[in-house]
């Protein structure tokens, strides 16, 4: 087992990454010292494979399980389905003393602990997530929220979790389409952080599509000590963990013109990473050669790297594009790379060069 250390003072929490962690469930969770009653939030993709299991090894440990299953997919991410959690909660009687463990991907994350943020306002959360995305990402970091018909997390709060427990092994049900989203915020981490980390991934790609478990243990402990170093030097993003969006300002902007139907996240935010690396390469001094390995490495990850898009949807991405937060007067900041492990934030970019490197492809 690995353990990658989140410091945050009082906040501070540990994240715990191996196989086998779900038969571990019981004797994390009591280490915490919390009371007996707990709530499992899942969805009914993940309730089906795991809870029977986390139910059975609380009991057994003598703590008293309530199980909470939501809808799988993004519509989890609602207030409505706050509100039925809550009603959950308080008709199985949960006090201060009771926590909740949130099994399941990014959804469940963010729902469950922006329920545990503010039920009795504030019961202690465990985070077990289950999906790659939310193992190397949103599991880590304390940010938890729901959307609004107007947008996506736009109710939310910092809230950090007292432990984290990734286990490898679910991993192997996942969808091998969002195993590979994943992969694109782990390839991320090598980009933005450590150029060590890029070229492991270049070497172990194919271990990693294998899921390899030594590999994926430890190429996925290093992306949360990423994300943990960069979330503690800047909690509450005010700086350093803008660069966490390296390809996300034109990624985001993909996922809003395509109705968030067309491409996963993950998929996005590749097709976004390298039209960043293409924008670096004119703006900020990246080496062609990098360029090309960055393309390479989401390619070989499976992962798509262009886009078409006709003239018309090019203005729909300018607009997506300028309602982010990140626009001022035609000119886009970006997150830009010097060379593979080394960004620096705060760059404008003129909005005819997001169309060239995006134009390159059409
Ligand atoms: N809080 C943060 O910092 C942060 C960061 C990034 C993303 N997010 C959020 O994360 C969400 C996306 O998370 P996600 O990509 O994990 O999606 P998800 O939670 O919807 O999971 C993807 C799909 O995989 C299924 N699934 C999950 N684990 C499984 C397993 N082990 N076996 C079989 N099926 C499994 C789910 O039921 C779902 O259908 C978005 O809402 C996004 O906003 C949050
Ligand atoms: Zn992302």
């Amino acid at each position: 087992m690995r353990t990658v250390n989140v410091p945050l003072g009082p906040r501070t929490y540990s994240i715990n990454i191996s196989a086998g962690l779900l038969d571990q469930l019981a004797p994390h969770c009591r280490s915490l010292e919390p009371g007996q009653k707990c709530a499992i939030i899942s969805d009914r993709n993940v309730a089906r494979k795991y809870a029977r299991k986390c139910v059975g090894h609380l009991k057994e440990a003598g703590f008293e399980p309530v199980l909470i299953t939501v809808a799988a997919g993004e519509t989890a991410k609602s207030l409505k389905v706050v509100q039925y959690c809550y009603d959950q909660l308080s008709r199985h009687r949960l006090e201060r003393r009771s926590f909740i463990i949130a099994l399941g991907g990014g959804v469940v994350g963010d729902l469950a602990g922006f329920v545990a943020a503010t039920y009795l306002r504030g019961v202690a959360f465990v985070q077990v997530p289950t999906t790659l995305l939310a193992q190397v990402d949103s599991s880590v970091g304390g940010k938890v929220g729901v959307n609004l018909k107007a947008g996506k997390n736009l109710v939310g709060a910092f809230y950090q979790p007292r432990l984290v427990l990734c286990d490898i092994d679910t991993l192997r049900t996942l969808p091998a389409r969002e195993f590979r989203a994943g992969l694109a915020e782990v390839i991320k981490y090598g980009i933005i952080y450590d150029a060590a980390l890029f070229e492991r991934l270049e070497r172990d790609m194919d271990r990693i599509l294998a899921k390899d478990a030594a590999v994926l243990e430890s190429v996925i402990a290093r992306c949360c000590e990423i994300k943990a170093e960069v979330v503690s030097q800047d909690e509450t993003e005010s700086g350093l963990r803008a660069i966490l969006n390296f390809g996300h300002t034109i990624g985001h902007a993909i996922e809003a013109i395509s109705g968030y139907r067309k491409y996963l996240h993950g998929e996005a935010i590749s097709i976004g990473q390298v039209a960043a690396a293409r924008l670096s390469a004119m703006h900020a001094g990246l080496p062609k050669s990098h360029v090309d390995r960055i393309d390479a490495l989401f390619r070989k990850g499976g992962l798509p790297t262009e886009i078409k898009l006709a003239r018309q949807k090019l203005a729909h991405l300018h607009r997506a594009m300028t309602l982010d937060k990140k626009v001022t007067e035609g000119e886009v900041r970006f997150v830009l790379a010097e060379r593979i492990g080394k960004v620096h934030w705060g760059q404008s970019v003129p909005v005819a060069s997001i169309d060239r490197v995006l134009r390159q492809n059409s």
